[in-house]
């Protein structure tokens, strides 16, 4: 059945428990620039070519039965980059907002986003309440975007709000504990990741997640996320099937 959707060779799902799918995958699409340099083209393109990835890993992980994909797709600190690579990202995420709405709920995937909308421009916001609103009641695959998103930005967030309900005298600090912490980070509601899948190389975090990821479990190949493919994605899966979680347990 997989194999007639997206024509994955046999040999490649053939094992594939369908019994133990991680629940939740977060991924780190990097080595968009590197990619596009690699064949003499600007930076951006790479990023274009990132965003049809997205769809592809979307749709295989949906049908593998993945509940949630979080993917970082704009960071706190990528506002360093230059302003025309920037605005491209900004464009980027506003044409697929608009030009996926009707792919999403075709589909059943439900949007949401992460991340502070302080910084992001109006016309940003407005599309992706709207992307929100009108994905609500998909009951498929969640696409969690982290926009403007840093690790330790949503950690101090969800200080501050405690303080402030401490302050208020809405929450008493004796009863502040993990769950009560969860239930104040963007990502309040959603389990946290299984898996996390990082293409371009590199061995780090880069600020994702970082409560969230405490017991998640890491793959990276050095393939560049425009050359992702739902192979790939399916041997991350594979490897994470033969891990064995014991969360700090024996
Ligand atoms: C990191 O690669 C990637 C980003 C900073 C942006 C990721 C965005 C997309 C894949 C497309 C946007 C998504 C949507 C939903 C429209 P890099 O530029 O740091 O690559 P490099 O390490 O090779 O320089």
């Amino acid at each position: 059945m997989l194999r007639d959707l997206f024509s994955i060779g046999n040999d490649k799902i053939s094992d594939i428990d369908l019994g133990k799918i991680p629940e939740h995958v977060a991924i780190i699409m990097d080595g968009n620039g590197r990619w596009a340099k690699a064949r003499g083209k600007a930076r951006t393109f790479g990023h274009q070519v990132g965003a049809e990835t997205l769809k592809t890993i979307v749709k295989v992980a949906s049908c593998v039965g993945v509940k949630v994909i979080t993917a970082y797709a704009f960071s706190t600190e990528n506002w360093k980059r230059p302003s025309s690579e920037v605005d491209f990202l900004m464009d980027l995420l506003g044409r697929y907002l608009t030009n996926e709405i009707e792919e999403f709920n075709k589909n059943g995937v439900q949007l949401r986003f992460i991340g502070s909308r302080k910084g992001l421009p109006t016309w940003i916001l407005r599309k992706m309440d709207y992307a929100v609103a009108v994905t609500e009641r998909n009951t498929g695959i969640i696409l969690n975007l982290a926009i403007n998103y840093g690790g330790r930005n949503e950690i101090l967030h969800a200080a501050k709000t405690i303080a402030a309900e401490v302050a208020a005298g809405q929450l008493n600090v004796d009863n502040i504990d993990t769950n009560i912490f969860e239930e104040h980070l963007y990502t309040k509601g959603l389990p946290v990741p299984d898996l996390l899948i990082r293409p371009g190389g590199d061995m780090r975090i880069s600020n994702f997640l970082l409560w969230q990821i405490a017991y998640t479990e890491i793959w990276t190949t050095d393939i560049y996320w425009p050359d992702f493919t739902q192979e790939h994605f399916i041997e991350a899966i594979k490897a994470y099937q033969c891990r064995e979680r014991r969360f700090g347990g024996l």
